[in-house]
Formats: C-alpha cells, sequence, structure tokens
C-alpha cells in the first residue's frame, strides 16, 4: 500500500496540479481562477493534496467548513493512481480535519451513476439524505445528496 503523504494546497504549483487533476477526472472542472478565488476564503475554504513518495500530486479533496458542518466540494485522483488508496487517504484526513475545526457532519453531491465515488462513500459511513433533480450538466444528472453524521466519532484524542 503507498504510504500516501497528506498536506495543504500552498502555491501556485499545487493549484496546477489540482487543475490538472480536475480536467482529468470531471466534464465540468473547476477552474485555476476558481482555485485562486477558494484561497481567499480564510478558515472556511480548504483543500489538501495526496503525494506519492516521489512527491507527484496524485489526488486532492477540497472543502468548506461552515460552523459545524463540512461539505466536500471535490474529492478526485489521477487516473493511472486509481484504486490505490489516495481517496481513501484523503478522505480519512479530511473528515479528522473537519471534526478538529468543529465540523459535526459532513455533506457532498455525487453523480447518481458515480458507483466508484458512491462505493467509496459508503465505505465510510456517507448515507443517502436527499436528491437534487437535474444538478449537475454534461450530461445532466441527478445529484445524490450524501451525509455522514458524528464526525467525531473515531477522531483520536489529542
Ligand atoms: C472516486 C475516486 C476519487 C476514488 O479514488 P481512488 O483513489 O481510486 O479510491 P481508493 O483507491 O481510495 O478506493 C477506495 C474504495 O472505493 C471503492 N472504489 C474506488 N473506485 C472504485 C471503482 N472504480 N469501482 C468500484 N468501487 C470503487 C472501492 O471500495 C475501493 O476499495 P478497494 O480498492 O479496496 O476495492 C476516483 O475514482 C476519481 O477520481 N473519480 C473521478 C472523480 C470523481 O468522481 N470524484 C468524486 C466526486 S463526488
Amino acid at each position: 500500500m503507498t504510504p500516501w503523504i497528506i498536506k495543504p494546497l500552498t502555491t501556485p504549483e499545487d493549484i496546477d496540479a489540482v487543475v490538472t487533476i480536475e480536467e482529468a477526472s470531471f466534464t465540468n472542472p473547476w477552474t485555476r481562477d476558481m482555485y485562486i478565488a477558494e484561497q481567499e476564503n480564510r478558515g472556511v475554504s480548504f483543500c489538501y493534496l495526496a503525494q506519492d513518495p516521489r512527491g507527484s500530486i496524485v489526488g486532492f479533496c477540497s472543502f468548506w467548513r461552515v460552523l459545524d458542518e463540512l461539505h466536500i466540494n471535490n474529492l478526485a485522483v489521477l487516473p493511472d493512481f486509481r484504486r490505490g488508496g489516495a481517496a481513501s487517504a484523503l478522505l480519512a484526513y479530511v473528515l479528522k480535519e473537519g471534526a478538529r475545526l468543529g465540523a459535526r457532519r459532513a455533506t457532498l453531491e455525487v453523480r447518481r451513476s458515480n458507483e466508484a465515488a458512491r462505493t467509496l462513500y459508503e465505505r465510510f459511513g456517507f448515507i443517502v439524505a436527499g436528491v437534487r433533480r437535474g444538478y449537475y450538466t454534461k450530461p445532466v444528472e441527478d445529484a445524490l445528496v450524501l451525509s455522514r453524521d458524528q464526525l467525531m466519532d473515531g477522531l483520536e484524542s489529542p
């Protein structure tokens, strides 16, 4: 199992890596300008990267923490590195970090047809909390709203 290193997005090169992963993963990717704008939203918007032992950034997870809720905006891994545990390492880290920041539950939207992501989130205790009809474009598709309560559970004591 690859020992993924999870670290925060800090540099313009980190944003380049995230945009590359976005473009390889989504039909409607977030742009560089969107990530730059997110960086201005300090204390609310966070982005963590998964780096392999040779220093390549292969995945990322971005989220907002508002009051007691963590909302995952994007989670993606470069196609050649999938099924290697990078997304699991990111998600485990982000849920723990969200709890540390005071979040009690996590929410996100996922395409109904996205079996890979749905299986991953189910393994992390997310359940379907609702449906947003026609939420996605390219192609139009429903979003399932997933939710995981009790984020503090499993958080190690300091
Ligand atoms: C979803 C995604 C982030 C998973 O990344 P990953 O690094 O491959 O995930 P992991 O290796 O940590 O997988 C953990 C578990 O998730 C499930 N899973 C992951 N990919 C799967 C697939 N293609 N089919 C079925 N289950 C899958 C499996 O249970 C897997 O465990 P296993 O490999 O021991 O069977 C990746 O497929 C991706 O980037 N997809 C495109 C972007 C996307 O859809 N993001 C989610 C937006 S909500």
